[in-house]
């Protein structure tokens, strides 16, 4: 879907040409295209600031039938995420205009003063991110994707860099992927579906798939898992994933909580609270999609996914605030309150990665606190570790992809707030401050000697509005993050 291309303006027909601009340098090498700017910022509307944006149709010299011109701003405040946005906006307009080609003209890095490599991933990001609808429930559908999208580069970028296309395209399909599991409904989602459409998809890449239902789970005693399935009719799943390019035990082992629906429990949340919480899944989203997506890539990481799926539901079977129940790791809990649900299937799925697999590294992936969001807002997830250098490479592996992290701290001192008078541990802090950390030390109990980091997603996994390549709903947060981190650790 997307190429690289080397072509002459002057020849070749194209239906839509997109020149990003600089308000204060020329940033194209081609002569061509610089021209067509100097002819753009004759006009007074159009300077190049960040968001100014004018279309010209039927200019002098070149075969395309309309050239957008997009405003990049200065200079300096130029960079890899600006470059993304720009062209995943310009992708997104291009599909509510109903176009099917674009030829997007990519700026010289030596301009930009960046690596030409990091000029190329972002526009490709973009505009792949970009080119997603998720209409599946519109009976109408409005619009299509673009059929294809072509980046304008120089004739030896396009000999160097042939191979990058094909992984930036393979990981946005898969955060493209983690986005649809999210966007869909709950009715459309309980544990039985979520857990079907990851093990086929998983199958046809060749990954080994297990997954277990309520009597395996019993059986092997994931009791923190059954109790907060036990209110809802829709049984629970555990689905594992596991990629082993060679026999090496040193796996890294990946945790994302799959919650299809977050109803509270008998803790029932309130409206206002409840319309969104289909996204309750959306870290086991991340998880299935990254391990698709390092199989699609050949990647060399061994990686195994622990993916718990239940639904949150009050019923007369459900579990009580008061209920002690017994975890798979042997320590008992006491519910504090129902709604904290996340933790309690994190625990078993973190206890049962770290005694089958002895990682060498365990991330869990979660929308696990409303407090997280209050913290750092709904862009910003939350990283909790013990361990610098592993929150060292997620935060910059974030930061390259603009998937923020940003580090929490994990005081000894607080896990005070966690005692229960009658179980090993309360599932709910006992002040109502500080939640995404209690929540965090909470897992931290279960990790035994493991290096460990918990990403809560809670605020980026999901968007109410469109942004500048991600529509509404599931952001697909955490997949290239994922794949950019496993290639480095
Ligand atoms: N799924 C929610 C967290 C959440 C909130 C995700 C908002 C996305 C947006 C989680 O299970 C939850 O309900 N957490 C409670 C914990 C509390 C009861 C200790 C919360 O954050 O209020
Ligand atoms: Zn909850
Ligand atoms: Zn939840």
């Amino acid at each position: 879907m997307i190429h690289l291309t080397s072509v002459d303006l002057k020849k070749v027909k194209a239906e839509t040409l997109v020149i990003p601009v600089c308000q204060d340098k020329q940033i194209h090498d081609d002569a061509t295209i610089a021209t067509l700017v100097r002819i753009a910022k004759r006009l007074k509307e159009f300077k190049g600031e960040k968001g100014d944006q004018i279309s010209l149709y039927n200019l002098p010299d070149v075969k395309t039938l309309r050239v957008v011109f997009m405003g990049l701003g200065k200079l300096e405040k130029v960079d890899m995420e600006a470059l993304r946005a720009t062209a995943g906006k310009a992708v997104m307009e291009a599909i509510k205009k109903d176009l099917s080609n674009m030829l997007i003209a990519v700026p010289a890095a030596a301009a930009l003063n960046m690596e030409i490599q990091g000029v190329l991933e972002s526009m490709m990001e973009g505009a792949c991110l970009g080119n997603h609808l998720f209409d599946k429930y519109k009976k109408e559908k409005k619009h299509k994707p673009l059929k294809k999208i072509h980046l304008l580069v120089s004739a030896d970028a396009i000999k160097n860099y042939r191979k990058l296309s094909d992984r930036i395209e393979t990981v946005c399909q898969g955060t493209i992927l983690a986005r649809e599991w999210v966007s869909t409904p709950p009715n459309d989602k309980k544990p039985e579906q979520f857990s079907n459409s990851i093990a086929q998809l998983a199958r046809k890449e060749n990954l080994k798939v297990t997954v277990w239902g309520e009597k395996e789970l019993k059986q092997k005693n994931f009791g923190a898992i059954l109790a907060v399935a036990a209110g809802s009719r829709n049984r629970p799943r555990m689905v594992i994933l596991e990629h082993h390019p060679k026999k090496t035990a040193n796996t890294i082992v990946l945790v994302g909580k799959g919650v299809t629906f977050d109803s509270g429990g008998i803790n029932l949340k309130p409206s206002g609270s409840l319309e969104d919480m289909k996204l309750d899944m959306s870290g086991a989203a991340a998880v299935a999609a990254t391990l698709i997506s390092l199989a699609r890539l050949k990647s060399k990481a061994s990686v195994v996914g622990i993916i718990p799926v239940v639904e949150n539901m009050p019923s007369g079977d459900a579990s009580r605030p008061g209920d002690i129940i017994n975890s798979f790791a042997g320590k008992t809990v006491e519910i504090g309150n129902t709604d904290a649900e996340g933790r309690l299937i994190l625990i078993d799925a973190i206890a049962y990665g770290v005694k089958r697999y002895k990682p060498r590294i365990l991330i869990d992936l979660a929308t696990l606190t409303g407090a997280c969001v209050v913290a750092l807002g709904e862009k910003i997830a939350g990283l909790f570790s013990f361990d610098d250098k592993l929150a060292e490479d997620i935060f910059l592996s974030g930061a390259k992809t603009h998937e923020r992290c940003w580090r929490m701290p994990l005081p000894e001192d607080y896990k005070e707030l966690l005692k229960s008078d009658f179980a090993d541990l309360n599932n709910m802090s006992s002040t109502r401050y500080g939640g995404a950390i209690t929540a965090a030390l909470f897992l931290s109990e279960f990790i035994g000697e493991t290096r460990w980091a918990h990403i809560d997603i809670a605020g980026p996994a999901y968007t109410k509005k469109e942004t500048a390549y991600c529509g509404a709903g599931g952001t697909g947060f955490g997949v290239r993050l994922l794949c950019d981190l496993l290639e480095k650790l």
